[in-house]
């Protein structure tokens, strides 16, 4: 079995964790002295942001160098003296490999630039003429906002751009651009990184003449596309091809390294060709990133996505990208029993569980008033800011950041967080969100041997995830209501509880067991193990 298959991963938001050298940005030098937090609620592994060289056009998902540490993060010393205590305290390390698009600081751009179509490193990037009549070569639209395409006066030219237009797209046509990517993942893998989270990892092509989209069935007739959201994907993301690369990638960095991709495609049926056949290990499951709550909905939209691509999936509630969950979840401690119930059933299915850091502590949107607002999406639109699920970690109860650094002024700036939410209180207190993640972990380790085979899904009540895996069942009512859920008992013996929600105290919730049937309080889970 690969470490991957039983691990539950953890992402740091690097800017934002912690900061070891009191300039107000997270660092390597403060994530090591917290990888004892991390390792003590009992993830696996940890998956890193971009740390490297960058401009930080895009807080770091701008690489001016793959194989560099930005010196705001650290040194190479640094990452190799995090890579060996993560190591020493058996955390598996995972790295943001960001291969759709560079800095355009980065020397491959600005060498195309300096020297023009048909040079060393033109190629590299996606260069086009203008449309026949003018303007850009085609309707394809950033998934920031405005053009995809940015024109280049002195070379009479368009280059693309998915995201700013300070991260050109490379050209993925570019055996040279393959090459390097390899390279780069031997460069990390020799390091000791033991896998590699893939930014955007559906758009590494485009289709080869570069079409108009077609206008997507939701925009008004007659209206100009304006937004992503008004254009049908057809040529420009889930190209044919795209799989194949990280073929290639497994095969050079050999079977043990791991690969899980931001697959941002919606449908697991368009998924499934990029996690199979030796592609990618895994997708990040998105499905209900963009969902209100909707138990039914949630419970239909894991079922798919396993009976889909069984083991296919890195399981998350959020990430730096969005809102966080328990905001989106509905808020306050309902917000928190909900993600902890639906964390009881993402931990029993095949596939990798990430939390996102703070989500162990249940925490909501940080504030970020709109004079402090920083991310370039949040500045176009302020609704989609991602600055709130950014903010720094509340490490302790005093302190103007809540131990985030000791210098005057954190890079993101945001009001401080109730008591409760921080590390500090939630260590002192007998029952907290970073308790019961603990439980819920240690429970999920104490039964992995038993949480072998399929899923198979146990009849239960609309909003209710509830399925068995051998000797082992996960129950999760993520309704407002008290269920009861039928659990067969078979000659080999009943079922007993592993865990349950905050030791079955969640308000009503609490866990009971009759007759072959559990009573699931209202947002509440259980894992149940076969007895002997
Ligand atoms: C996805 C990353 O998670 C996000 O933060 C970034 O802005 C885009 N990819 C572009 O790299």
């Amino acid at each position: 079995m690969s470490w991957w298959e039983t691990a539950v991963g953890y992402e740091v938001y690097l800017r934002s964790f912690a900061d070891g050298d009191g300039d107000g940005v997270g660092d390597f030098a403060g994530l090591i002295g917290k990888l004892g937090h991390i390792a003590s609620i009992g993830v696996d592994a940890v998956w890193v942001t971009p740390f490297y060289p960058s401009p930080q056009a895009d807080f770091g998902y701008d690489v001016a160098d793959y194989r560099g540490v930005d010196p705001v993060y650290g040194s190479l010393d640094d990452f190799d003296a995090f890579v060996s205590e993560a190591h020493r305290l058996g955390l598996k390390v995972v790295l943001d490999i960001v291969p759709n698009h560079s800095s355009s600081e980065h020397p491959f751009f600005k060498a195309a630039l300096r020297d023009g179509p048909g040079s060393t490193y033109w190629d590299r990037y996606v260069w086009r003429d203008a449309a026949p009549g003018g303007g850009p070569p085609n309707n394809w639209l950033s998934i920031f906002g405005g053009p995809a395409w940015t024109y280049m006066p002195e070379h009479g030219k368009y280059y693309m751009h998915l995201f700013l237009p300070a991260q050109p797209d490379f050209n993925w046509a570019s055996p040279e651009v393959r090459e390097e990517f390899v390279d780069i993942l031997r460069f990390w893998a020799a390091r000791g990184a033991d896998g590699f989270r893939v930014d955007v990892a559906h758009s590494l092509l485009e289709h080869p003449d570069y079409p108009d989209n077609p206008l997507s069935a939701k925009l008004r007739p007659g209206a100009a596309p304006r937004h992503f959201g008004h254009l049908e994907h057809l040529y420009d993301l889930d190209q044919p091809g795209v799989p194949e690369i990280f073929r290639e990638w497994r095969r050079a960095v050999g079977p043990d390294v791991y690969l899980v991709g931001e697959v941002y495609l919606g449908e697991p049926e368009k998924v499934r060709k990029y996690v199979t056949g030796g592609a990618l290990h895994q997708s990040f499951f998105f499905g209900l990133n963009a969902l209100e709550w909707d138990p039914p909905e949630i419970v239909r939209r894991i079922r798919r996505a396993v009976e889909v691509v069984p083991a296919g999936w890195g399981w998350v509630q959020g990430s730096h990208d969005e809102h966080r969950a328990v905001t989106r979840h509905g808020g306050g401690p309902k917000g928190v029993q909900r993600s902890l119930a639906l964390w009881t059933a993402m931990m029993g299915l095949p596939g990798t569980p990430f939390l996102y850091q703070g989500e162990e502590l249940g925490l909501e949107n940080g504030a970020v008033a709109a004079e402090n607002v920083l991310d370039p999406v949040g500045l176009r639109e302020p609704s989609e800011g991602r600055d709130p699920c950014r903010t720094p970690m509340p490490w302790t109860i005093s302190g103007e950041t809540h131990g985030f650094t000791d210098g005057a002024s954190p890079w993101l700036l945001s009001r401080r967080r109730p008591d409760h939410e921080t590390v500090e209180f939630q260590e002192a207190a007998a029952d907290s969100p970073l308790k019961s993640m603990r439980a819920l972990l240690a429970a999920r380790r104490e039964t992995v041997s038993g949480r072998v085979g399929p899923v198979r899904w146990l009849d239960a009540p609309e909003g209710v995830v509830a399925y068995a895996r051998d000797g082992v069942a996960h129950l999760a009512n993520l309704t407002d209501e008290p269920v009861e859920v039928e659990v067969e008992v078979e000659a080999a013996g009943a079922w007993a509880p592993a865990y349950a929600t905050n030791g079955g105290r969640l308000g009503g919730g609490a866990v009971r067991q009759v007759d072959g049937a559990v009573r699931l309080g209202e947002r509440s889970g259980v894992i149940l193990m076969k007895a002997p």
